[in-house]
C-alpha cells in the first residue's frame, strides 16, 4: 500500500516534499513509508533526499505540567485569598494534586513549587512569603508555562526565548526527526516490475529470458560467513599449559593409550587390589580384550612381593596378591598409569634425572553432574631426581601455578596409595573470593619406586589436576556439560576468545 501510494503520487505530482506530512495525509505509518522510499531509492525508481528537522518534545516533567499546570501556578492556586500558613500550604498544595499521582511525586512537585518556583511566584509578584504567613498579591494568574508546553505538544511554533526558558527548566528536549523528500528517479515506473533473481531452465525453454528483467549483481553484499575450523577451549588451554611445561624444561610422556592394564594403572602404583577405586563402580573394565597379554615378569614378581610382604623397609599390605586382578584391562583412570610406565622404563637404564608431563584423557565410572563427566583430561607433572624433598615439590608447585595465574596457594595433607606425603592443592580465586581445590600432589612411595629398580636415593615429586577445572574458570562456564559433550553449543566454541593464562 505504501509503495503504491508513493509511486502513484509521483505519477501525477512533481515531488513529495515531506515524507512525514505525506504519511499523515495518507494515513500510513511513517516508518513504513521510509522503508519503501529507501527500497525504491535503491532501485533508482525514486530519488530521495534526507530531511532532518529539530523538534521539541516534552520531558516527563514537562508532560506532567502540561497535564496539571506548572508548580508555580499550582502554588499560587493553593494560596487562598485570605492567606495561609506555610505548613498548611504544603497540605493544601499536595491535596489539590490528582489522586493518581504517587505521594513521592506529589511532594517533589511541592518542593519545586515552593522552593525554586516560589521564587518565581514571588518574582512574578504573585504571592508574598512572610515568616509564617503566605498571601496572594494578585487575584488571578495565567499559566503561561503550561500553555507553551501544550503548544509544543501540538507541534505549534513557539518563540525562541520561550524555547530557551523551557529548555533551561528541562521541561523540553530536542529530538532529531528524519524523513525524506522524494522525486521520480531515472528508473521511475508507476509500478515496480518484479525482477528475476535467477535464470531457470524454464526461462530458457520458454524463451522468456529475452523479456525478463534481471536483478543486478550487488557486489557490495556481504557473503556467507565462512565455515572455518576452530579450536575447542580445552585445546587452547591445553596448549598454554603445554607451553608452561616446556618453558620449565619438561618432556611430554606418550599418553596415546586409553586402554591400560590394572597392573600399570594400580598395582605398579602400590594400590592394593581391594582398593575401592578398583571396583567396577568406579572404573570402566574392558570386556574385549578383557586382559593384557604381556607384563615384565620379573618386575611383576617384585610388585607382588611388595604388596604381599613389603620389603625396602616396608611391611606391605599382607594380603594374597592375584595376577588375574593385575591382568584386567580398563580405561585408564589417571595418567599416573603412564607415569608408572615411564619411571619403570627410566629405571631400566643408567639413572638420569627427568622432568615429565602429560595432558590427556582419563575415564571414571561416575554419575554425570554439573562438575563431573565420565571422562576428563588430566594434567600431570613429575620430577625424578636424587635428593628431592617436600620443599622441592612445594617450590615447583608455586612456580607452575603462578605461571597459570594462581600465585596464592595452600596445601592440605591428603592420602594417595602411591604418594607419601601427599598434599591437596588449593588456590585463592580472586573472582570467587574463596579457596578452590585445584589439584593433588605428593612424593611417590619407595614401595612404588624401588621395585622398578630406581636407585635408593632417587625421589619423585608429582602432581595432577584436571584440564576442565581451569578452563571452566577461565571461560566462565559453570556446567561442564556446556564445555564437553553432545550438549555443547557449537557457536560458543566458534566464538570463544584466545586463551591467555597468567593475566
Ligand atoms: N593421580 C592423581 C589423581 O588422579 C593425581 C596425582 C598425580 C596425585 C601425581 C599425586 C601425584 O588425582
Amino acid at each position: 500500500m505504501a509503495e503504491e501510494a508513493v509511486l502513484g503520487y509521483l505519477e501525477k505530482n512533481e515531488e513529495i516534499s515531506d515524507s512525514g506530512k505525506f504519511a499523515e495525509e495518507k494515513g500510513i505509518n511513517h516508518d513504513e513509508i521510509v522503508n519503501i522510499i529507501k527500497s525504491l531509492n535503491g532501485f533508482r525508481l525514486v530519488d530521495a533526499q534526507d530531511i532532518k528537522k529539530e523538534r521539541w518534545v516534552l520531558t516527563s516533567e514537562g508532560d506532567l505540567y502540561a497535564k496539571y499546570g506548572s508548580p508555580e501556578v499550582q502554588l499560587f492556586s493553593a494560596v487562598p485569598p485570605e492567606g495561609i500558613t506555610r505548613e498548611e500550604l504544603q497540605r493544601v498544595f499536595t491535596s489539590r494534586l490528582p489522586d493518581d499521582l504517587e505521594e513521592k511525586l506529589k511532594s517533589s512537585i511541592y518542593k519545586i513549587g515552593s522552593t525554586q518556583h516560589s521564587k518565581k511566584a514571588i518574582k512574578n509578584k504573585w504571592i508574598e512569603m512572610g515568616k509564617s504567613q503566605v498571601s496572594r498579591k494578585v487575584q488571578h494568574v495565567d499559566d503561561k508555562v503550561r500553555y507553551l508546553l501544550i503548544q509544543i505538544q501540538n507541534g505549534e511554533v513557539v518563540s525562541s526565548e520561550d524555547i530557551d526558558a523551557l529548555k533551561r527548566r528541562k521541561l523540553i528536549s530536542s529530538q532529531i526527526w528524519k524523513g525524506y523528500s522524494v522525486k521520480k528517479g531515472p528508473k521511475y515506473a508507476p509500478k515496480r516490475k518484479k525482477v528475476a533473481t535467477d535464470l531457470t531452465r524454464e526461462n530458457l525453454q520458454r524463451g522468456d529470458w529475452k523479456e525478463l528483467e534481471f536483478k543486478e549483481y550487488n557486489f557490495l553484499a556481504k557473503g556467507q560467513p565462512t565455515e572455518g575450523g576452530c579450536l575447542h577451549p580445552l585445546l587452547k588451554v591445553r596448549r598454554q599449559i603445554q607451553m608452561i611445561f616446556l618453558q620449565m624444561g619438561f618432556e611430554e610422556m606418550p599418553t596415546n593409550n586409553f586402554v591400560e592394564s590394572s597392573f600399570w594403572n594400580f598395582d605398579a602404583l602400590f594400590q592394593p587390589q581391594q582398593h575401592p577405586a578398583r571396583d567396577s563402580h568406579d572404573t570402566f573394565f574392558l570386556k574385549e580384550p578383557s586382559t593384557t597379554r604381556r607384563l615384565p615378569e620379573d618386575y611383576v614378581e617384585r610388585v607382588k612381593r611388595v604388596h604381599e610382604s613389603g620389603g625396602y623397609g616396608s611391611r606391605g599390605y599382607g594380603y594374597e596378591w592375584k595376577r588375574e586382578e593385575a591382568n584386567k584391562n580398563l580405561l585408564r583412570t589417571h595418567t599416573t598409569a603412564v607415569s608408572s610406565r615411564m619411571l619403570y622404563a627410566l629405571a631400566q637404564g643408567p639413572f638420569a634425572p627427568k622432568r615429565y608431563y602429560s595432558i590427556d584423557r582419563v575415564f571414571r565410572n561416575e554419575a554425570v553432574d554439573r562438575t563431573h563427566l565420565a571422562e576428563f583430561h588430566q594434567i600431570e607433572g613429575l620430577i625424578c631426581d636424587r635428593g628431592l624433598t617436600l620443599g622441592h615439590l612445594i617450590g615447583v608447585l608455586h612456580d607452575f601455578f603462578s605461571r597459570l595465574g594462581m600465585s596464592k596457594l595452600k596445601f592440605k595433607p591428603a592420602y594417595n596409595p602411591y604418594t607419601e606425603p601427599s598434599m591437596e592443592i588449593f588456590s585463592y580465586h580472586e573472582g570467587l573470593q574463596k579457596w578452590v581445590e585445584i589439584g593433588n600432589s605428593g612424593m611417590f612411595r619407595p614401595e612404588m619406586l624401588l621395585p622398578m629398580g630406581l636407585p635408593e636415593d632417587v625421589q619423585v615429586i608429582a602432581w595432577g589436576l584436571s584440564l576442565e577445572r581451569p578452563t571452566m574458570i577461565l571461560y566462565g562456564i559453570d556446567n561442564i556439560r556446556d564445555l564437553f559433550g553432545h550438549k555443547v553449543d557449537l557457536s560458543l566454541i566458534k566464538r570463544n576468545p584466545i586463551c591467555r593464562l597468567g593475566l
